[in-house]
């Protein structure tokens, strides 16, 4: 699904291709693969299942072996990884994928919708070596060949149902590449030594903070040092843009694992999504965009988005509901698309996502837009497509997230949507010294997480005392529900245990004939008013052998009912939120560890998903 392409003409480019390579492991990863060609029209390819550092140790070793052999001045090179969506995980599969007589080579970013009436019509000429859908491009643009590659692939776009971006290259022209997308991202850069070409904005940024977008049905042609852009066979002109604000790739120090670094760097993150927001000194929001957006007649707010980022809008619905009294409606991104959508015009759009690409949250904003409704992104990566699509926007400033499972973003959008809500209470029925007593709290939001951080040691015993059970039970009740949710996915996704999110009072009216002492239960009950409520359903566990391992505030008075607790800083509900959801993600983190699961990749997992 993912793929970085680098285009050098006067440089042995031997040592960047590993690198380059391994700029794009944190995302997808099922398999690799690379085709170089140089200017005698020699090819290079090579392709690996497995991470990207197995494609990057296969390419060293061939490197090692020719070394001296030849001058190595690469023409032009594609590489990709991939995410198996047709077609199991086999070198086969592997892009690049190639024509009959191995002329053209691609890469392929996305779906091809309609590949199997193509495969067919092509199945008398062509023998097909793969299951992809990718494959039977590469074929068509052999048999749609007219001489000229930018009109062949132009013409075989028209041919293709749905969203891709791919990039061809001829191997009797190999000082050409052509790229060309409708939907999925793609980037390009013109750097010192040659032209660059991405679907990943983070894997580009580590070279550059200014590149060109590619539009939709854009295609570019790059040819020697040097690219130009085309739409509908005409061409566009158009300068690299400045995207500003770019994340670095970072290190992992003395982290285990880049998951464990990133709920670490929970506390500065919340300050960077303060910072420039909220005047602590005058106690107010202050914030240019959202003070526009809180002056418009808004009646109502619909936040749509998908996974962890859906568990972030729901905690944000309650605080518009409760902060700013504005009715909020939360959809995932998919059942949005699967409904039918009456627009309103006085509802304000807003859309979640930390990579900014996923399809369904793209796709749902492109309906929205269509009708003409106000949009609002909150993205952590700044130039990708849902922040440029939005009518306006607040990025999340959660940095690079470089494991696959989100944590430090959610508790980003998270932050920022509570400053939405009470910047929109301050402009209704909100008291100002509401506002103030929340903001006081604020201040005081990155010590208590770096607070909880400290019981990292306890949380990792806990979370090993508990790795031999098969299944979870998360309660919860009100706004700590979208943190249970949350919980629950974490525990699921890395460590792969069965976990299920329930609410406390719907417990009995059916999964309570699931407690078991085999099956642990998970209660978040900070102090509120649904303490003592939460306690009865716990007791009713218990009184099934259950066992209860609770996250609660330090200042609890009923301990006895846990089986054992991790105790959290003493706040207010509101940030028990914040305490909670860090807590809950090192407990799934240790437990995955414990039970040795590659926490960073887990399985059958994209960082960003670009297809529906
Ligand atoms: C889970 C996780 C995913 C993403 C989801 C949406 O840990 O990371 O559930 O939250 O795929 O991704 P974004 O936020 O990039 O739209």
């Amino acid at each position: 699904m993912c793929w970085i392409f680098a285009y050098v003409w006067t440089e042995d480019c031997r040592k960047n291709l590993v690198e380059w390579l391994r700029m794009l492991e944190y995302r997808w990863y099922d398999s690799a693969g690379l085709i170089c060609v140089w200017e005698e029209k020699e090819i290079f390819l090579e392709k690996a299942v497995g991470r990207v550092s197995a494609l990057a140790s296969k390419v060293d070793e061939k490197i090692e072996k020719e070394k001296n052999e030849q001058s190595w001045l690469f023409t032009s090179w594609i590489a990709h990884t991939r995410w198996a969506t047709h077609g199991g995980v086999t070198e086969s599969n592997t892009h690049p994928h190639y024509s009959g007589s191995q002329r053209f080579y691609i890469v392929h970013n996305g779906i091809i919708e309609n590949y199997k009436e193509l495969k067919k019509s092509l199945e008398t000429k062509y023998t097909y070596y793969s299951e992809t859908d990718t494959e039977v491009v590469a074929k068509l643009i052999e048999d749609m060949y007219d001489g000229n590659l930018k009109s062949t692939i132009e013409k075989v776009s028209e041919k293709l149902t749905w969203a891709y971006s791919l990039a061809v290259i001829d191997v009797q022209h190999p000082e050409h590449i052509i790229a060309i997308k409708l939907w999925s991202p793609l980037i390009v850069w013109k750097g010192e030594n040659g032209v660059y070409l991405s679907s990943d904005i983070n894997a580009l940024s580590q070279l550059t903070e200014s590149f060109t977008i590619l539009e939709d049905n854009e295609m570019v042609v790059i040819e020697s040092k040097k690219y130009h852009i085309y739409m509908a066979w005409e061409r566009v002109q158009r300068e690299a843009e400045e995207v500003g604000e770019v994340s670095s790739m970072s290190e992992l120090w003395d982290f285990s694992s880049f998951t464990e670094k990133e709920i670490f760097e929970i506390p500065s993150i919340l300050e960077n999504v303060f910072s420039g927001r909220i005047n602590f000194e005058e106690k107010i929001i202050h914030n240019e965009t959202l003070e526009v957006l809180a002056e418009e007649e808004i009646e109502k707010i619909c936040i749509i988005a998908s996974g962890s980022s859906s568990f972030a809008w729901w905690v944000g619905g309650y605080f518009f509901r409760k902060y700013a009294g504005v009715p909020c409606e939360t959809i995932i991104s998919s059942e949005f698309l699967a409904d039918i959508f009456l627009p309103e015009k006085k509802t304000l759009y807003v859309f979640l996502s930390q990579s900014g690409e996923t399809a369904d949250v793209r796709e749902s904003m492109k309906i929205v837009k269509a009708k003409g409704c106000k949009t609002f992104g909150i993205v952590n990566v700044v130039g990708s497509t849902i922040a440029r699509m939005s009518d306006a926007w607040l990025f999340s400033h959660a940095g690079i997230e470089v494991g696959v499972a989100s944590t430090k973003n959610v508790i980003a959008q998270v932050g920022v949507l509570l400053l939405m809500a009470l910047s929109f209470g301050s402009k209704r029925n909100l008291q100002i010294s509401e506002i103030r007593d929340i903001i006081t709290e604020l201040a005081s939001l990155p010590d208590k997480i770096q607070e909880v951080c400290l019981k990292a040691p306890h949380i990792r015993k806990l979370s090993e005392k508990y790795a031999h059970y098969k299944h979870f039970f998360v309660l919860w009740r009100n706004m700590m529900y979208p943190v249970a949710l949350e919980a629950s996915l974490k525990i699921k996704e890395l460590s792969y245990v069965h976990s299920e999110a329930y609410s406390a009072w719907e417990l009995k009216h059916g999964p309570l004939a699931l407690v078991s002492p085999e099956f642990p239960t998970i209660v978040f009950n900070p102090s509120g008013k649904h303490y003592h409520k939460t306690i009865s359903n716990i007791e009713e566990v218990r009184a099934r052998e259950g066992k209860i391992l609770g996250f609660i505030s330090k200042n609890d008075t009923h301990k006895e009912v846990y089986t054992d607790c991790i105790e959290l800083p003493d706040t207010s509900e509101l940030l028990s939120v914040f305490t909670s959801l860090t807590a809950s993600y090192l407990f799934a983190l240790y437990l995955a560890e414990k039970l040795w699961r590659d926490v960073d990749k887990p399985r059958n997992l994209a960082k960003s998903v670009t297809v529906e």
